[in-house]
């Protein structure tokens, strides 16, 4: 019965790791998946994690029950406060909408059902069920939202001249687009670009939102990792929510600060104007969720939850994100001395500043998907064809490596 099914392309990150699995090669580095590796790049369970987890373990309380069809309550509580600000007047008039996820992609296809339901789309934007993504953008934005019968509609993002943003175009586009469009953000980390708005430029991409009426849909998935301080990193998001009528949402993944990528915790969070509407959006998202998987898992939920509310995890969990984002900080340094001043390697915006200024897990080389091929291909580094690289791939060890073959790859 399946004879009329299409073959389709492996998935373009995930594609890498199996790749890297199945190299045999000893010098073979993977910067593909932005997954965080330590110095022996190895996969890092957090500390705060391991305490949390014995802690877990050795609890004959727990049981495995059913969560809520909307989730572990303080984990979601504990969650929106960690996004949102403790003292955000939307959390204290009950006006945030949280929902325990499937991690960031299944808040972000949450978050797409729901719009796709719900968002007025045939007086607002237009009149079209689009989503302003920018260019580029995580690869999977444009799967989730053309599944759920949202169009992805590329915005401007990246500037392939300067290797950073693209504030004019950016900022053209919130000024012709209809009123009322859904544009996409990243709140902090740039996927895959690393380039992210100073704050002035996000004060001014929220004028915009508020002047268009525009919806802003954030996805969070690096909170932590640009500065290494999480109140920092949920600067845009709190911004966006303190100027009162913009429509946020936001989703929120812990796959990366805190090293759980395979439990899947996650949260997606709507703010709406007035509790009424809180509580009507709320009771719709739980509706979803159980037609799609009834009720989020638990074990993970749990160990986030003793994270945020137990004061020793707290403080633990703060030094492990800090020194995640120090050691790839550590790396954009080295990397940018290596092609600078020992391989003296051509960059091609003059040039490699840029791996300084990039924030976050990635850093976006800017070289030709040809010469992304050859380091692949004759140097065994796994990197996505965009010039993609995971910086918490690097380390002390293979760094020098990895800049020999970005040096032999910019010559061509
Ligand atoms: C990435 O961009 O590498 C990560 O977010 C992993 C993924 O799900 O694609």
């Amino acid at each position: 019965v399946w004879k009329q099914v299409p073959q389709a392309p492996p998935d373009a990150i995930f594609k890498l790791t199996a790749a890297f699995k199945a190299d045999t090669y000893s010098k073979k580095v993977n910067l593909g998946v932005g997954a965080y590796r330590d110095n022996n790049g190895k996969p890092w369970v957090l500390p705060s994690v391991k305490m949390a987890q014995s802690a877990l373990i050795a609890d004959e309380t727990v049981d495995h029950e059913y969560l809520n069809i909307t989730g572990l309550p303080e984990f979601t509580t504990a969650a929106a406060q960690l996004i949102i600000g403790k003292g955000n007047p939307a959390l204290a008039e009950g006006r945030v909408a949280s929902v325990q996820t499937i991690s960031g992609t299944g808040a972000n296809h949450l978050g797409a059902v729901f719009l796709s339901k719900f968002y007025d789309y045939a007086t607002l934007g237009g009149g079209k069920r689009q989503i302003f993504i920018s260019n580029p953008t995580w690869a999977n934005h444009k799967a989730i939202f053309n599944s759920c019968g949202i169009t992805p509609v590329d915005y401007p993002w990246y500037d392939a001249k300067t290797v950073g943003l693209d504030f004019d175009g950016l900022t053209s586009t919130l000024k012709s687009a209809p009123n009322g469009s859904v544009f996409l953000l990243h709140a902090c980390a740039h996927n895959p670009t690393g380039v992210d708005p100073t704050k002035e430029q996000w004060h001014a991409i929220a004028d915009l939102f508020q002047s268009k009426g525009h919806f802003a849909f954030f996805d969070c998935a690096y909170q932590g990792f640009a500065s290494g301080n999480l109140d920092e990193d949920a600067y845009s998001v709190r911004h966006f929510i303190e100027r009162r009528s913009i429509p946020v949402l936001i989703c929120q993944s812990f796959a990366k600060n805190a090293g759980l990528y395979g439990e899947r915790v996650g949260a997606l969070h709507i703010v709406s104007a007035t509790k009424e509407q809180n509580n009507a959006v709320l009771s719709q998202l739980s509706v979803i969720q159980r037609s799609e998987i009834s009720n989020p898992p638990a074990f993970g939920a749990r160990v986030v939850t003793m994270i945020l509310n137990d004061e020793k995890l707290w403080a633990q969990w703060q030094k492990d994100v800090r020194e995640m984002a120090d050691r790839i900080i550590d790396m954009r340094k080295r990397l940018h001395h290596l092609l600078t001043n020992q391989f003296k390697t051509p960059a091609p915006g003059g040039d490699w500043d840029h791996i300084l200024k990039q924030i976050g897990m990635f850093s976006f080389l800017g070289l030709s998907e040809k010469q992304c091929a050859k380091i692949v291909n004759d140097g065994h580094i796994y990197m996505t064809s965009n010039s993609r690289i995971s910086m918490a791939g690097l380390n002390t060890s293979n760094v020098e490596y990895v800049a020999s073959w970005i040096d032999k790859a910019s010559r061509e």
